[in-house]
């Protein structure tokens, strides 16, 4: 009893310590992923891993302990038989070869059947996935009815391969245990006889019948544990992809800090998606206290250059610097601190609008209202009915196009970095509204580097310098467009007055 307990209270420890760990390694890993990286994995099917499969291995792990139980009543038991008579102990022996020549036959089918039923959970989870999150963009269309059916498609091959475990499984389950079953109908034609000359007392075999039917119940649960080891096995293995995945993030051993007050500089940088360059090669230069304006038609690569310029990627060719110190030499934490992306697809996370501003960065609300403030939303989260604590639906449902792309762009100011870059966050927002965030933005930091994707003129017009991108990703052009489309270069370092900023 005392073995018993404890041995389930070390493997439900144990299990839970496995699960915890392996969940923290996959998220941490997740959140490490880079553009290439996360493309290979769907995100209904990364949830599965996260969950299902981490499950599995932690039911596998709870389970140890009876594999001791099982190998105890199977050492007492074949001892037991002897002394009772050796034909009844050949007769035990002899189950062993065939129930593990049965787990022998199983265990690979089930493994291949089990990678397909995982594979098709992951693929219903995309598609549930889709279907939450991506139905508001297509209903208007009629696009959720190929989403549900996606779904329904994709739930009907999950069945199929669930049906194709389930029966394997169930022979698995059936066969190995009807081995020591023929050895009770064996032992007792065999016993029975002797019983009959008087050679085995008939207590000897019922002693012999019911631990063979011990024996018949370790093999049963033999069966089950090794079903879920299968699993497991599975699940490990699509765990480990994900631990195995390769990014590009480590930072260098020797990490360097840019000094402060450096300019932030693209040189000849390239992109290539699939084998076709998107950008480039493009020049820019944002010192301290500049505002350059980056346009260019639509997929001319300005999301793609504020990608490169915070090194969410790494360019094709050329490089970025900042302070003279190439962004490949700073660490990963260092370079989130000096520069600051809002992204063109802004995006609001479960929770209130607080922990969406601080994204786990320790901020006062006074800062977050100063933010708020500059971003011109403060009016918004004034209006809501707990403020700073109202909750936002899931993926920003409750907000505004325009209201979360200035959530955004205040979440973005909270972290007060050395170099702003904003893609194109005043697209929803109307052209007086952007006159005051642009004033406010430079009253507020006078010293920070504004690089601004937009194709409004009149953000352009209120930049020092405008960067123009061919629809080939090359850079044509940079005119200051304060001084009306005089061409400037990389190396142009005029100082620039807070005019530019009043629109
Ligand atoms: N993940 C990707 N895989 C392949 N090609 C991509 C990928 N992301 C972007 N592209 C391509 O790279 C080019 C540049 O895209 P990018 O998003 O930088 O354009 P953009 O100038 O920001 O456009 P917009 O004004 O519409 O925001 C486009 O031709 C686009 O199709
Ligand atoms: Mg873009």
């Amino acid at each position: 009893m005392l073995g018993g307990a404890g041995g389930l209270w070390w493997s439900g420890r144990a299990a839970a310590r496995v699960a915890h760990g392996l969940r923290a390694s996959i998220v941490e890993r997740v959140a490490a992923f880079d553009r290439p990286a996360l493309a290979c994995y769907g995100h209904g099917d990364l949830t599965m891993r996260v969950t299902r499969d981490v499950d599995l291995v932690r039911l596998w792990v709870q389970s140890l302990a009876i594999w001791v139980r099982i190998v105890v009543t199977v050492v007492v038991v074949l001892p037991a038989f002897a002394l009772l008579d050796p034909l009844l102990l050949v007769i035990g022996v002899a189950t062993i070869p065939l129930v593990a020549l049965a787990n022998a036959y199983f265990p690979g089918r089930f493994d291949a059947a089990n990678t397909s039923l995982s594979e098709a959970f992951g693929a219903r989870a995309d598609a549930v996935d889709d279907l939450l999150s991506a139905s508001a963009a297509v209903r208007g269309l009629g696009g959720e009815s190929a989403l549900v059916r996606r779904h329904h498609d994709r739930s009907a091959v999950l069945t199929d391969h669930t049906m194709a475990t389930a029966r394997i499984s169930a022979a698995w389950s059936a066969v190995p245990p009807a081995v020591p079953r023929l050895a009770i109908a064996a032992g007792l034609a065999i016993g029975g006889t002797a019983a009959l000359h008087g050679d085995l007392a008939v207590g000897g075999l019922v002693a012999f019948t019911s631990w063979m039917t011990t024996l018949t119940l370790a093999v049963t649960i033999a069966v089950d544990l090794l079903s879920s080891r299968g699993q497991a096995r599975v699940a490990a293995a699509r765990i480990a992809e994900i631990l195995d995945t390769p990014v590009s993030d480590d930072d260098p051993v020797d990490a360097e800090t840019p000094p402060a007050g450096g300019a932030l500089v693209a040189r000849q940088v390239t992109a290539v998606r699939d084998a076709r360059r998107v950008l480039g090669p493009v020049d820019l230069r944002v010192a301290p206290g500049e505002f350059v304006a980056v346009t260019g038609p639509t997929g001319s690569g300005k999301t793609t250059l504020t990608r490169l310029l915070c090194r969410l990627e790494d360019p094709a060719a050329g490089s970025v610097s900042l302070g003279g110190v190439d962004l490949r030499r700073v660490a990963r934490v260092e370079l989130a601190g000096r520069i600051g992306l809002v992204p063109q697809r802004p995006l609001i996370l479960a929770g209130t609008v607080a922990d969406n501003l601080r994204v786990g960065r320790p901020a006062e609300l006074a800062a977050l209202r100063a933010a708020c403030e500059i971003a011109v939303v403060d009016g918004f989260v004034a209006s809501l009915p707990d403020g700073y604590d109202t909750e936002l639906g899931e993926r920003g449902a409750t907000v505004s196009g325009g209201q979360g792309q200035r959530l955004a762009l205040a979440r973005g100011l909270l972290g007060r970095p050395d170099v702003l870059i904003l893609d194109d966050v005043t697209a929803a927002v109307d052209a007086a509204t952007v006159a005051i965030i642009l004033a406010r933005l430079r009253a507020w930091a006078p010293g920070v580097a504004l690089v601004v994707i937009s194709h409004r003129p009149s953000v352009l017009a209120a930049a020092d310098r405008v960067i123009r991108l061919a629809p080939d990703g090359t850079a044509t052009a940079a005119s200051t467009a304060t001084a009306g489309g005089t061409v400037t270069g990389i190396g142009d370092e005029r100082s620039v007055g807070v005019g530019g900023f009043g629109g």
